[in-house]
């Protein structure tokens, strides 16, 4: 459901001229003179948005009901005078201590019953009714005092809700949990049935009776963890909702957005599901800077926010111009990789670069944070790379707006990532995203673009459709994807897919109950795979985790296990279906055996790279209404790398010479 509104909101695009870019900017931190410096150095740099106000509540409202406006008036309007858009915060993501001293039950509890304290940040429970009422207070005040300021162009609401902790165990929100399902479930007799309360004797009479999954004493119910997993991601919304409401009543015309956390490590809450309420996504992402191919898991992250913006332009929010402070050790950037971080962001359909934060704070938890000026001023790499990728962004105005293309798609699943990782399950080696990122991986290598869809989303446009672990589906999802393959496209399903419905209810009559017939086999035995244990394909392939026991019902086996106690039982399979195929994968491939199964779907689906180009050229390409094209070729090696591509350099100037130096990008509009 989302939030009425009098009149459409103006799109933050149209605010900005050319791509935007610019980060957080905690002014209250800086005495005047340094803000005034500030005003200078982000004209230097060409910034033109900014996040303001995020964490400022204390300020701005240093009792109840006292107000302190004068430093953000002072901010806003030198910010307006230079040109510079802001997105202003609901400053709600730390609330107070006169609010917390007042009002203690609005703090968090975890599910052990520990309630988590002020000190640091994030102490409320969003279902508190309390907070709620405080927290759209201070938004009402902000919204009448600026909603006519000329620097304003977005309202950022709150600031990375669920970061550090997405799920609340407290009286408060146990109460919410059961007018959530009360809603959902309308009797007390369905929740019996789809929690399957007939085991372990867990009946109930009346929503009465229900209390969270809190600490227990062995395996809870998982149809109650999933729809608790499933609450928790939408009264998160719901609270975000309350803020918006108040947003559309005062400023209608202003669009809203929250930061999100896409990535491979953010799994809590249901972003498919959220993005109806933004008006533009947008999203922070932060490298692990431990993992060799970080550029990868970046891709996957910017990919996936894509597909949450439904392939609209999105707002990389905030990442790191060099160094965290909250990993355990905290490596800076290595030269130019912030450069190629942010065009990658871009490649892949951002149309905004910020960072979290504009100035390198002095004191407090994250001083050793990177930021846009470091605590070494202007005279530092930092500063001089972060003028440089302003130069670039300018250059980049003619890609702004346009789509990223491709022709692959990932069936991605937040229910299915909650739902495949309960435990009790076959093996707890089973991660939604084993399989699914090695696919991206390897088409990532490839110079292959990939979309995130969810499973009910128009598949109509591929020519590939991977489905990993996709352990619970709906029948409509999965006649979604039975139906991509009817019409033409190439279909592989991986193992544990398909097993259950939504309530996480068994499909009975044989593995993998959704996709059985379109698949054409039957699965009547799991044999997941001990730590460290192999099994071995007749093609070669080096299989791990899991193994199972295929009979083939209309497919054809192309390839087998070979190892005892499955020798010659169907490991990777192929079913004709419609104009299209169906194919099945029962075991988690090794690098060389994804490699020859990615080699042989593409070839049948007729997709290829985007280009080509040498290894350790990363490839995207954006498209425009009107048929102009943009290829992005990020040299991540550090070589010099050629790429086959014909048009002007819009980085270097004149015409792309073939050549993308090491370590640099090359966006080439093409003939
Ligand atoms: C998150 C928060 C920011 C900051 C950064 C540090 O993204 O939104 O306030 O704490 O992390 O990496």
């Amino acid at each position: 459901m989302s939030v009425q509104r009098s009149s459409s909101p103006n799109s933050v695009w149209d605010s900005i001229p050319g791509i935007a870019f610019g980060g957080d900017y905690n002014p209250e931190q800086w005495p005047v003179d340094v803000r005034l410096e500030d005003i200078e150095l982000m004209k230097e740099a060409g910034v033109n948005l900014l996040s303001v106000g995020i964490f400022s509540w204390a300020l701005l409202e240093p009792k109840e009901g006292e107000y302190d406006f004068a430093w953000l008036d002072e901010v806003l309007d030198n910010l307006a005078a230079a040109g510079i858009k802001v997105a202003l915060a609901t400053p709600t993501a730390a609330p107070p201590a006169w609010l917390v001293r007042k009002h203690p039950e609005i703090l968090p509890v975890t599910a052990d019953g520990t309630v988590l304290e002020r000190g640091s940040r994030r102490h409320y429970s969003p279902s508190s009714a309390v907070y709620r009422k405080y927290a759209a207070g201070i938004t009402r005040k902000l919204a009448e005092r600026y909603k006519d300021h000329p620097a304003l162009a977005l309202w950022h609401v709150d600031n990375e809700l669920g970061c550090h902790a997405s799920e609340f165990y407290g009286e408060e929100d146990a109460e919410a949990f059961r007018r959530w399902l009360e809603r959902h479930y309308g009797s007390i007799e369905g929740l019996n049935e789809a929690w399957g309360t007939a085991f372990w004797s867990q009946h109930y009479s009346s929503f009465e009776e229900i209390i969270p999954p809190r600490a227990a004493p062995t395996t809870l119910n998982p149809t109650q963890r999933l729809d608790f997993q499933r609450f928790s991601s939408w009264a998160l919304m719901d609270y975000y909702r309350t803020l918006l409401a108040v947003i559309r009543e005062v400023t209608p015309h202003v669009p809203a957005t929250t930061n999100l956390m896409v990535s491979s490590g953010t799994r809590s809450m249901d972003y498919f599901d959220w993005s109806e309420n933004l008006d533009v996504v947008a999203n922070d992402h932060y490298l692990v800077t431990a993992d060799p191919e970080r550029e990868i898991e970046l891709a996957f992250s910017a990919d996936l926010t894509r597909g949450v913006a439904g392939n609209k332009p999105w707002i990389l929010m905030e990442h790191s111009t060099s160094a965290v402070n909250w990993q355990p050790r905290n490596q800076p950037k290595r030269p130019g990789e912030m450069l190629r971080n942010s065009l990658a962001h871009v490649a892949r359909g951002a149309d905004a670069v910020m960072f979290f934060q504009w100035r390198q704070s002095a004191a407090g938890a994250e001083k050793f944070h990177s930021a846009m000026v470091p605590h070494g001023g202007r005279e530092t790499r930092v500063w001089r790379e972060v003028v440089g990728l302003g130069e670039a962004l300018g250059k980049l105005s003619a890609v702004k707006g346009s789509i990223v293309e491709s022709r692959v798609a990932i069936v991605f699943d937040y229910e299915a990532w909650w739902a495949s990782e309960l435990d009790s399950h076959p093996s707890e080696d089973v991660k939604y995203l084993n399989v699914l990122r090695e696919f991206h991986r390897s088409l990532f290598l490839r110079g292959v673009t990939v979309d995130f869809v969810h499973p009910t989303a128009d598949l109509s446009s591929y020519g590939l459709v991977l489905v990993c672990t996709l352990y619970c589906v709906t029948d409509e999802a999965a006649a979604n994807i039975a139906g991509a393959a009817e019409r033409g496209a190439t279909v592989l399903i991986s193992y544990f897919s398909g097993i259950v419905d939504e309530r996480d209810h068994i499909r009975l009559g044989g593995y993998p109950g959704a996709f059985r017939e379109l698949l054409g086999i039957r699965t009547e035995e799991f044999r997941p795979l001990f730590e460290g244990e192999e099994t071995v394909l007749s093609d070669g392939t080096r299989g791990r985790i899991w193994s199972e026991h295929v009979h083939l019902d209309g497919a054809e086996a192309l390839a087998s296990f070979t190892t005892y106690p499955l020798e010659g039982v169907p490991a990777i399979t192929r079913r004709s279906a419609g104009t299209g195929s169906a194919w099945y994968l029962a075991t988690l491939p090794d690098r060389e055996g994804i490699e020859r199964l990615v080699d042989k779907l593409l070839t049948e689906a007729g997709v290829a790279a985007c280009a080509e180009a040498a290894a350790g050229v990363e490839l995207s390409r954006r498209v425009q209404a009107d048929g102009r094209s943009f290829l992005f070729a990020i040299n991540h090696s550090r070589e010099d790398a050629a790429v086959k591509a014909d048009g002007e350099d819009l980085l270097g100037g004149g015409r792309f010479g073939g050549v993308v130096p090491a370590g640099a990008v090359a966006v080439i509009a093409e003939d």
